[in-house]
């Protein structure tokens, strides 16, 4: 017999059983969904909506369902279709009349809500946890490795030489915005529905406050039409999941190419990588290649969410229980990622030689043509006289900096009094615009990212 089982006169089919189940993957509410169930009873026994004594035999009866689903002593069955109706049929077997007055003044509509509002919450906390620790972990590695240099690219083609801590302290920044995104997703979830009811609210004296206030709500739901379909933090929470997913997605490229004996800037350390069944010489970054791939995963979870969510008439569809599959797809997706990632970057060793070398070459010209310009040359005239050495250079076999200033002079008479030092930490020096990669510039950003971090370990702290 199903708790809705009243007007029918037939069973279920057993394939759409099957199908209209969300029991085999939202089990993993149970936690949120007894705790939201508790906070109910309680408000239920303070309202005299039933009596205290009901609501203490319902919160025991819970606590002890709890420990049954932990232990695995919890019998699962997909005739119950969902979580919340298995642990309320468990319930009620065991103490009886009491259990069946727990859904009183509330509906699976609003509980659903709740629940998954709850798991985010925490999952979101989680999340961010995972992105802190990933900045702390490049942070590090950028300090290890603060004197080295090597080539910024633009079109993976050698731009202008670079401090290895400036090209690692972008990622930092990535992670940074991510963290906020999860911040303002938090907020976004943190929207107590409970009191909504089916869809309309009801007419028990409920207290929507006692029940955010027990649960650790900021506030209720203003409209209980909205407040059971609202989806909206699930998809704030895909598109920062998919954000931080491009970001990985950048860093395990970038490694990928580093590691390339074609490049030989990284070795990745042997617990990160796995090797061929065929080719005794390999190396893969694996590792790195399945956070890239993973991307996919999590854009089509928020592709399917938005899919989903699209056109549905107010207020509670059942189209609405496909949210949870994508959500915890995504969830163990980035939570997994982050974790590899963090270990991955942290074993791995930076040839601070191979980069160094790779930095000086052409890398140099662009400072080339802001000397000219700073000995009043147009910036456009100077662009096209070291473009000219450039090419002077690839047909000679020449390096910029083997150039004399003698030699630089038959292209521009400005080099007659001399010539920049084009070496990498030069340029390097150079290039201490605000922001810009010279070492007190990267210093500063070194300070501006521990103070970021530590405030965002103090939103985590403060949230357990
Ligand atoms: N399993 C459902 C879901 O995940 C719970 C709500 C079902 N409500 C209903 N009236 N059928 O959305």
């Amino acid at each position: 017999m199903k708790a809705w089982g009243g007007r029918f006169e037939k069973p279920t089919d057993e394939f759409v059983e099957q199908f209209t189940a969300s029991l085999p993957f939202d089990w993993r509410l149970f936690r949120v969904d007894v705790a939201g169930s508790i906070a109910h009873a309680r408000m239920l026994g303070a309202t005299g909506i039933i009596t205290t004594e009901e609501a203490g035999e319902v919160e025991a009866g819970l606590q002890r369902i709890r420990e049954q689903i932990e232990s695995g002593r919890f019998e699962f069955d997909v005739a119950d279709e969902d979580i919340h109706m298995a642990i309320e049929r468990v319930l009620t077997e065991a103490i009886g009349a009491a259990g069946s007055k727990l859904h009183t003044a509330r509906s699976r509509n609003d509980q659903v809500a709740l629940d998954l509002r709850m798991y985010m919450k925490e999952e979101i906390v989680n999340c961010a946890g995972l992105v802190v620790a990933l900045q702390e972990t490049l942070l590090s590695v950028a300090a290890e490795n603060r004197d080295a240099v090597m080539p910024g690219y633009t079109h993976l083609q050698r731009a202008q030489p670079v401090l290895v801590a400036h090209h690692i302290l972008a990622y930092v920044q990535m992670l940074a915005r991510d963290f906020v995104r999860l911040v303002q997703c938090f907020a976004a979830a943190d929207v107590m529905p409970l009191g909504s009811a089916a869809l309309a609210g009801t007419g028990f004296p409920i207290d929507r406050q006692m029940v955010a206030d027990e649960l650790g709500f900021e506030r209720t739901g203003d409209n209980s039409m909205d407040s059971v379909s609202d989806r909206d933090f699930v998809l704030d929470f895909l598109g920062a999941a998919s954000t931080i997913m491009v970001h990985l997605s950048r860093l395990c490229e970038e490694i990928v190419v580093w590691s390339s004996s074609e490049f030989g800037f990284v070795a990745l350390d042997d617990a990160y990588t796995t090797g061929s069944s065929i080719m005794p010489q390999k190396k893969n970054p694996d590792v790195a290649e399945l956070v890239r791939g993973k991307a996919g995963r999590v854009f089509g979870d928020l592709a399917a969410v938005q899919t989903m969510l699209k056109g549905l008439p107010l207020a509670y569809n059942r189209d609405l229980q496909e949210d949870k599959e994508s959500v915890f797809d995504a969830l163990d997706t980035v939570k997994d990622c982050l974790v590899a990632v963090a270990g991955m970057v942290g074993t791995m060793t930076i040839d601070a030689d191979a980069t160094e070398a790779a930095a000086g070459g052409f890398a140099a010209a662009t400072d080339l043509a802001d000397f000219l310009v700073e000995k009043g040359v147009a910036f456009r005239d100077a662009h096209e006289v070291v473009g000219k050495i450039v090419l002077d250079c690839e047909k000679t076999g020449k390096a910029l900096d083997e150039l004399s200033a003698q030699r630089l002079a038959e292209f521009h008479e400005a080099f007659s009094a001399g010539a920049p030092a084009l070496g990498a930490r030069d340029v390097i020096a150079r290039h201490d615009s605000e922001g810009g990669t010279a070492p007190e510039r990267v210093a500063e950003q070194f300070e501006a990212a521990a103070e970021q971090v530590a405030s965002a370990r103090e939103w985590l702290d403060e949230r357990g």
